[in-house]
């Protein structure tokens, strides 16, 4: 059922839910999650188990404010701190020490807890109704099947999980793409998971030079986001340079599956592809399109194509986000 997050009862509802251990669909500024009671270890089990997600992978718990911080973590570094000031509520998730009697379950059994302060209005919401109701910290991972595009509508998390799931809806996710994951366990900042924020404006924020080794460590905790394959729609997407899409528009004899292409460069559709070809505009704007990545991603698949031909992004920087996602959606599982 999707009830609509304007509404007070609607918000209500939700914490209800909560409270007394059940899912819910959560609209988040990054994407919608799979929330449920972070204190309630059976609650939690209920995630994996629809998710598909394996118990050992820990999921993030989402906090009403930043002073809820400590009621999870059993100590929170200056570093920390001062991220916490400065991008809360926002798009940046915390590994912190955890308290060894809260939240194991969400916490896949790591000695870490991942804690993030969300700033959606409704999420917002959602989270002090439900302390209000005794619920503390909310566990959500992104509301997709495991190893699946992450859903930006409530349409896409009905489309997951079925109707039978309570989802609030708050609108299309206005960043579009995953929170910056920042490890705080480490003595100093180490970016797990690049978002919409860059080292730079995290390193500036905290006064310490967060370390960016992006790829998984052997000692690193465990992070499905950092498997190789993850964020897969069902076509094929493959990362190639706007010569590469134009070279193989042109020298293929005829269209040999269902393509769509999304880049930035203009590319020439020849007659022979025009019926099987899907051709978008991919903005020139990270930050817009990180906002339009999953979205665009499940558009293509809706469509039935079964290729995604996608123009490699940008080197700099501020694509990380995106250039991550996509790799990753590039990269075929098993
Ligand atoms: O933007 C987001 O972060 C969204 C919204 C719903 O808040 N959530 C999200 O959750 O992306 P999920 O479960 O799809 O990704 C969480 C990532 C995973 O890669 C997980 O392994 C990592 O956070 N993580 C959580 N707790 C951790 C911990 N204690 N140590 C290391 N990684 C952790
Ligand atoms: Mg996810």
């Amino acid at each position: 059922m999707i009830l609509n997050g304007q509404l007070p009862t609607s918000i209500a509802a939700a914490a209800k839910a909560l409270q007394q251990g059940e899912l819910l669909g959560l609209p988040t500024e990054t994407v919608y999650g799979l929330a449920a009671d972070a204190g309630n270890d059976a609650a939690v089990g209920k995630i994996f188990e629809a998710k598909g997600r394996p118990a050992n992978h820990p999921l993030i718990v989402h906090v009403a404010s930043a002073q809820e911080v400590t009621r999870f973590a059993s100590s929170v570094p200056d570093f920390a701190q001062k991220l916490m000031d400065v991008f809360w509520p926002g798009p940046l998730t915390l590994i912190l020490p955890r308290r060894p009697e809260v939240a194991a379950a969400a916490a896949g059994g790591q000695n870490s807890v991942g804690v993030r302060c969300p700033s959606h209005a409704t999420a917002h919401a959602v989270l002090q109704a439900a302390q209000a109701l005794g619920v503390y910290g909310v566990a959500a991972p992104s509301a997709n099947l495991f190893g699946r595009v992450s859903p930006t509508t409530a349409a896409h998390v009905a489309g997951e999980f079925g109707e039978e799931l309570l989802i609030i809806d708050g609108g299309a996710c206005e960043v579009g793409i995953e929170s910056s994951i920042v490890d705080c366990t480490r003595g100093q900042p180490v970016l797990l998971r690049p978002g919409v924020l860059t080292p730079e404006q995290l390193s500036q924020a905290c006064g310490v030079t967060v370390m960016t080794p992006v790829m998984p460590q052997a000692d690193a905790p465990r992070a499905s986001g950092t498997l190789d394959s993850h964020y897969a729609p069902h076509a094929t997407v493959r990362l190639m340079t706007a010569e590469q899409i134009q070279h193989a528009l042109m020298t293929a004899p005829v269209a040999h599956a269902r393509v769509a292409v999304w880049a930035r460069s203009a590319v020439h559709v020849p007659e022979t592809w025009a019926q099987q070809l899907t051709c978008n505009l991919m903005p020139t704007d990270a930050l817009q399109c990180a906002h339009d990545l999953f979205a665009q991603l499940r558009e293509f698949d809706a469509q039935g194509v079964t290729q995604i031909w996608v123009e490699t992004p940008p080197s700099e920087v501020c694509w990380d986000g995106v250039r991550d996602r996509l790799t990753r959606a590039a990269t075929p599982a098993g």
